[in-house]
């Protein structure tokens, strides 16, 4: 099964093409193209994202994309009759974001991923257009992870815990298997991708923050300042940063000299301690084979290792797929599409930015 997969619900203009096969217990998945388009140089010198330009960005990005990905030039493939004439590779499924997300970012992805759907009708009358869940996306990234790809089956890995870290999400998820799986908490507030912005525009950092604040981090001292630890230990599965987040203000507020490299490593540090205390104490009370971890934050090296050492420490599987697929990007889309078609699910093919898991 061919898919080709769009994404466009924030700030990044993404295209792939994955080939997928398998039943639900074992499904594997190949990377034939993956192109991203990043559009942090036109946000940056807003300080965030400013979801007008990300629409305008999408839509001029998408057909220039795609051209790239069947290897033909824009212009050819701007006068919509000649797509057609290109092969389009035995594509059996467009999938597109749905939601979460900017909602003129998201409509822009909606609507290209009917047109060509359209045009592609015409070589395969068969093909399919699937909505995916972009948060699905995030948590079954994982299917694309080594450890995964060197046993394939997954009743080895279920129950598992599966931590979902983003700009706009901050998600426990316990799943039982690939089908059946609930939430078990969220942040009440920020969600700790946008607790790193903030903490990085406090720090006088670029756009986007989260890394730019792990940059700076490694020089310094994640001991020196005790931020607070919110909800480490609450019996439930919620998460709050946005106490850190203002501790951090107040913290550089009243000390002018601050190292920012230590503010920087003691707040990663604080956020870290609690979304690894939270996520193994879930581990031990579903007794968990398994911890996964995927969205943006999930790219910080940090956090990667200190939930590897607590998953040995517990001997559980630590899965989560290489950072490339972490930020936002297409091949996830793909690979929740897939998990959507063989569960036989559908959803309406238009943008909903509230969407949740
Ligand atoms: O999943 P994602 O690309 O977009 C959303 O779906 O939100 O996540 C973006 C978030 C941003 O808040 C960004 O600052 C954060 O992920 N992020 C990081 C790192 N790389 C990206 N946070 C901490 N450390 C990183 N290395
Ligand atoms: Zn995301």
């Amino acid at each position: 099964m061919k898919i080709l997969a769009i994404e466009t619900s924030c700030d990044e203009t993404a295209i792939a093409i994955v080939e997928a096969g398998g039943v639900l217990k074992a499904p594997r998945f190949k990377i034939s193209k993956n192109l991203v388009s990043s559009q942090i140089a036109i946000h940056r010198p807003f300080g965030g994202v400013v979801p007008n330009l990300a629409k305008r960005e999408h839509i001029k990005n998408l057909p220039i994309i795609l051209g790239k990905i069947f290897g033909i030039y824009k212009s050819e493939f701007l006068v919509p009759k000649q797509i057609p004439k290109f092969k389009i590779q035995n594509i059996d499924i467009v999938a597109v974001t749905v939601g979460p997300g900017l909602e003129p970012a998201l409509w822009t992805g909606v609507n290209f991923a009917k047109e060509i759907c359209k045009q592609f009708k015409i070589q395969n009358s068969k093909i399919k257009i699937i909505g995916v869940n972009h948060l699905e996306g995030h948590l079954y990234s994982f299917l694309l992870s080594k450890n995964y790809n060197l046993k394939p089956i997954t009743y080895n890995l279920f129950p598992a815990i599966a931590l979902i870290v983003s700009g706009g999400h901050t998600i426990l998820v316990l799943m039982k298997s690939l089908t059946d799986w609930r939430k078990i908490g969220e942040t009440r507030d920020d969600a700790v991708g946008e607790a790193f912005d903030k903490v990085a525009r406090m720090l006088e950092l670029p756009y986007p923050g989260g890394p730019e604040v792990e940059r700076l981090a490694v020089k310094g001292d994640p001991n020196v300042i005790p931020f607070p630890r919110p909800m480490m230990n609450s019996k439930d599965y919620d998460f709050s940063f946005s106490g850190l987040k203002t501790s951090v203000l107040y913290y550089l507020r009243d000390n002018l000299k601050a190292k920012k490299e230590d503010v920087a490593a003691s707040f990663q540090k604080a956020a870290i301690d609690v979304l690894v205390a939270k996520t193994m104490r879930a581990v031990r009370e579903f007794g968990a084979k398994s911890v996964i971890l995927s969205g943006g934050v999930a790219a910080n090296k940090c956090l990667r290792k200190e939930l590897k050492v607590a998953s040995d420490k517990l001997s559980v599987n630590f899965l989560s797929a290489d950072k490339k697929f972490q930020t936002d990007n297409a091949v996830i889309i793909a690979v929740a599409a897939y998990i959507q078609f063989l569960r036989k699910k559908k959803r309406v093919i238009r943008a909903q930015a509230n969407l949740n898991l």
